[in-house]
């Protein structure tokens, strides 16, 4: 079938073009994409700073409408709504344990463009097109394994600002929900408050923390954070945000995050800790933080460096938890989304870069 999509031929650009989509293949289901979310990583693979082979059709937050499925697939039907996440193998041991975010095949299946078989599903002229996540979600419709595509009861006019539920608010939320589990009380930190970050401080607050600190360095920014969290922002270009912490939380904080993608905060997230205390590194640097000091920051404190994929979250079980948040008005991720036309994604990612836009979706 054809179709439009926005193919990358060369590093960092992207032009719509008709390409062609195969049929769907066992365990597979064809989804006609209704919105799909900018996330950093899109742009990390379009760099190549992430080595995807080109050419290749960027987009891992898509949702949409299940057009046709595949021989095996079940739980899943033509006109259901679904919400598309990463994909996983399911038969690895770290997939049948539940933890599919530490799947053995994650590098491949998440930048390799390929699908499980180890082939690709959309063409141009005799040319195979990678899709990015197994999903490619800058396009009109997408083949994604069942097993990515979570099923919601959920209003289109909804639906379209669910994207990041698939990535970016499933990574922040699921850092809080999943893997620090915060006792109520406790304090927790946020160091950049982009679409990841205020996922974060949106989960802490459902967790019932009592302190929760946006760290940022855009004044408009750190506002939003007081709106659907935080109970105080730190500017870390105007103050000393380790020691600000510090003094917030009378002598450090039990939990931090770091959502930034700058190397150096993680020393930041990890220096703001009390003892015994836990930092997640959620976001992609790209590049090694050295000196880290192991004996005061780490030993001698009990404290815990962690890296995190994707929240730690399953997500046929945290996906819906999360749409139950957002219609409860707990996780107000409506606040962060500005909508594009399909036609103007290279203005969405400008927007994104620029800081302007905490979360372009692009409409179909
Ligand atoms: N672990 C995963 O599975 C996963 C999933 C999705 C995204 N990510 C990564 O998470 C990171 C965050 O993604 P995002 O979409 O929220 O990005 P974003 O750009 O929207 O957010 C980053 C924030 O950091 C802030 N910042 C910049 N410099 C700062 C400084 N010196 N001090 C404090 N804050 C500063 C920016 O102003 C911005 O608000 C990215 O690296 C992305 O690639 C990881
Ligand atoms: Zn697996
Ligand atoms: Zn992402």
């Amino acid at each position: 079938m054809k179709m439009t999509a926005a193919v990358t031929h060369e590093k960092g650009k992207l032009s719509i073009e008709t390409v062609e989509i195969d049929a769907t293949k066992a365990s597979e289901v064809l989804v006609r994409i209704i919105a799909s979310g900018v996330c950093h990583t899109d742009s990390a693979g379009m760099e190549q700073i992430i080595p995807v082979a080109l050419p290749a059709i960027f987009g891992h937050e898509g949702v949409g409408i299940v057009e046709e499925v595949g021989i095996g697939v079940e739980g899943l039907k033509k006109g259901d709504r679904v919400i598309l996440t990463f994909p996983s193998c399911g038969t690895c041991r770290f997939c049948v344990e539940g933890k599919p975010y530490a799947c053995e095949h994650l590098n491949e299946l998440f930048f390799n463009g390929t699908y499980k078989d180890g082939t690709k599903r959309v063409h141009q002229n005799g040319q195979d097109i990678s899709s990015f996540f197994g999903q490619g979600a800058f396009a009109e419709y997408v083949i994604v394994d069942a097993r990515n595509a979570v099923k919601v009861d959920v209003a289109d006019e909804d639906l379209v600002y669910l994207c990041s539920l698939g990535c970016g608010v499933q990574t922040g939320a699921g850092s809080v929900l999943n893997r620090l589990k915060p006792e109520p009380g406790s304090s927790l930190v946020v160091f950049g408050c982009g679409g990841v970050g205020m996922a974060a401080l949106m989960a802490a607050k459902i967790a019932g923390c009592s302190t929760i600190i946006g760290v940022d360095v855009v004044p408009s920014r750190l506002e939003l954070a007081l709106e659907v969290g935080a109970t105080h922002v730190v500017n870390g270009k105007e103050v000393d945000a380790v020691q600000e912490i510090i003094r917030l939380t009378n002598g450090g904080a039990n939990y931090s995050i770091e959502c930034s993608g700058i190397p150096a905060l993680t020393l930041q997230a990890l220096s703001c800790l009390c003892r015994g205390g836990t930092c997640v590194v959620a976001s992609v640097t790209g590049e090694a933080v050295v000196g880290i000091p192991i004996e005061p920051l780490l030993m001698n404190k009990s404290a815990t460096l962690a890296g995190l994929t994707e929240g730690g979250a399953n997500p046929q079980v945290f996906i819906p938890k999360l749409v139950q948040f957002y219609k409860e008005g707990k996780l107000p991720v409506d606040k962060l989304v500005k909508f594009y036309d399909f036609k103007d994604i290279e203005k969405a990612f400008h927007d994104s870069h620029a800081g302007v836009t905490i979360k372009p979706i692009l409409r179909f």
